[in-house]
């Protein structure tokens, strides 16, 4: 019997090593390991052998067997390899060649200037809340102080929806909802950013919506110097430290007194068509909260006091960025947009 063995393992090896391709080897699996495999067979067939002979026997079978396995898995594999490399060079990749690289996305050029305007007031303590960009009349003008009729409406062409509902064209009603959320507590340190409408025509500076954030401090005490102070530590964190701070007397219905703010123009004033020769660049707006503001959110103006900002983002972002139409922030054209690192600033 051992013959015959020896006879089998041999073939059998000698079949797998021959096999060209993964039918072949099932097939061969099944003809000497099946269970009705030649192998099978054998080792069935030990019961009729002398006891004596019996233990050397089955171990040949049983080396027999595990030596066919492993022919089986190595041939597996040979082939496997084999028929990727036929199919690669039939496809004509080279593994060797670099990779394409994926383009990675960043953020937009808006988001990124209005995170660091975001960073300087959130270290000065201030938090942030968003208010609704479908707003009512009577937060977005009423309790500003601006009523039915008063000509400070038309400087702001407003979406209506209805009578009294109307797209916000300034976070400022924010201003309201946020006092009225906190009364009587203080101090208030409230930033509330996010998107306005206008119904302006679409030109190098006016879109029908653009972004704003809105800056509120009301406690005992603030001071119109403390004001300044914060705008002129903005102006430096933002642009550089050398840039400086105009104040202009203005107007807005809900700030008394009102403030236009320009910042010094890089050119310092040697003329330039960021700041048209002039060596100023109008900011934002701002002033102390109107004691009927502070009414309508709910705090009296006789023991408390506050200013109040509201900065334009593209309008920021336009002036660091030296970009010069609006329009291009919304085009979504990957070659403007590429130019901004992440962080924007
Ligand atoms: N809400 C004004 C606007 O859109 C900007 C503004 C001016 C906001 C003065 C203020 C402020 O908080 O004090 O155009």
């Amino acid at each position: 019997m051992q013959p015959d063995i020896d006879r089998l393992r041999e073939e059998a090896l000698a079949a797998v090593a021959a096999a060209v391709d993964i039918g072949q080897l099932d097939h061969l699996q099944v003809a000497y390991l099946g269970r009705k495999g030649r192998l099978t067979v054998i080792l069935r067939g030990l019961a009729d052998v002398p006891a004596a002979e019996r233990p050397s026997l089955g171990a040949m079978a049983n080396q027999a067997r595990a030596e066919i396995e492993s022919a089986l898995v190595r041939r597996r594999q040979e082939l496997a390899m084999e028929s990727d490399r036929r199919r690669q060079a039939a496809e004509g990749i080279d593994v060797t060649l670099p990779g394409v690289p994926r383009r990675v996305g960043r953020r937009h050029v808006l988001s990124a200037v209005r995170r660091e305007i975001e960073e300087f007031f959130l270290h000065l303590g201030f938090s942030i809340a968003e208010g609704p960009e479908v707003e009512l009349d009577h937060y977005n003008f009423e309790l500003l102080n601006i009523p039915r009729g008063h000509p400070a409406r038309e400087t702001q062409d407003t979406f209506y929806l209805t009578d009294e509902l109307l797209l916000r064209t300034h976070t400022s009603p924010t201003q309201i909802r946020v006092m009225q959320m906190l009364a009587p507590r203080l101090p208030v340190r409230v930033i509330s950013p996010g998107r306005v409408y206008r119904r302006d025509s679409v030109d190098a500076s006016h879109l029908p919506f653009f972004h704003q954030v809105e800056v509120l401090a009301v406690d005992r005490g603030i001071t119109f110097a403390d004001l300044k102070g914060t705008l002129e530590h903005f102006a430096r964190s933002f642009f550089s430290q050398g840039t400086r701070v105009r104040l202009r007397p203005s107007y807005f219905p809900f700030t008394e007194p009102s403030a236009e703010v320009d910042v010094s123009c890089m050119c310092e004033g040697r003329g330039c068509s960021a700041c048209g020769g002039k060596g100023w660049i109008e900011l934002l707006g701002a002033g102390m909260v109107h004691p009927r503001v502070l009414e309508a959110g709910g705090y009296d103006p006789e023991e408390v006091s506050g200013y109040a900002l509201g900065l334009g983002v593209e309008r920021a972002a336009m002036l660091y960025h030296g970009i010069n139409d609006i329009r291009l922030f919304g085009q979504n054209d990957v070659r403007f947009l590429d130019q901004f690192g992440e962080g924007g600033c």
